[in-house]
């Protein structure tokens, strides 16, 4: 993951959702989270008082998560990557939703935050960039020791088109790394092995069979 420390990069990561197309993905994802969150409150009925958002990357979600709730957390373990968020909200948002915007560098392995300080965290476009299962647990686990009520987990399933080619072309020698998406029963496991219960799977795209993308809202066992 070493590329995210690059400037060049972290300056032209939001290319990606510049097309049409792009913003069509960040909005069905936008979409996606606000249900999540809905969803996660409901099941609390709590109204929830601050959010982390890790990794924000550029700040993707900031500046739409700082204007919902009172205080949000955006941490990333890249300065580079911090730097594009805080540009951004500093440009785009007003006085009032930057005053509890607070960006911070942290390891998702060792986040600077005592038990249950936060009272949800939101996990976008990461778990499927970490290729081992127990890598991802840890990473997971130490998400849920921070968050009071649940977090929010973006997942990459295996049930879909595009996954199914893959596979077939890796069988053929014509794919170098076979993909690594787990089943929806692995991300159930693993969410469980890292002290969550997957409540809720929000399919990100209308069509499941065309996109991986998967939001999982979770709570704490025993809460
Ligand atoms: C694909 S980007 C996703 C950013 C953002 N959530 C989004 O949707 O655009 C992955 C991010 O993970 C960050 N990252 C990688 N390893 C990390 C770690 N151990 N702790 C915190 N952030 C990490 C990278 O710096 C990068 O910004």
């Amino acid at each position: 993951m070493d590329l995210y420390g690059d400037e060049d990069y972290a300056a032209q990561y939001d290319q990606r959702w510049a097309s049409a197309t792009g913003r069509k993905r960040d909005l069905r994802k936008a979409r996606a989270i606000t249900l999540a969150l809905q969803d996660l409150q409901e099941r609390c009925g709590k109204s929830f008082q601050q959010v982390m958002d890790l990794p924000c990357g550029t700040g993707r979600f900031s500046h739409r998560l700082a204007s919902e709730f009172p205080t949000y957390f955006g941490a990333d373990l890249s300065v580079q990557m911090l730097a594009e968020a805080k540009n951004k909200i500093a440009a785009s948002s007003p006085e009032s939703d930057r005053a509890h915007c607070n960006f911070l560098a942290a390891d998702a392995a060792k986040l600077p935050f005592d038990d249950q300080a936060i009272d949800v965290t939101l996990c976008i476009r990461f778990l499927h960039l970490v290729r081992d299962p127990q890598l991802r647990i840890d990473f997971v686990r130490e998400l849920a020791r921070v968050s009071r009520y649940g977090v929010i987990l973006d997942y990459r399933h295996d049930r879909t088109l595009r996954i199914w080619g893959k596979r077939v072309r890796h069988k053929l020698g014509l794919l170098e790394l076979a993909p690594a998406n787990p089943s929806q029963a692995q991300i159930r496991d693993e969410i469980r092995a890292a002290g969550l219960h997957a409540q809720r799977f929000i399919h990100v795209h209308r069509a499941p069979l065309l996109s991986d993308k998967m939001l999982v809202v979770t709570t704490p066992i025993g809460a």
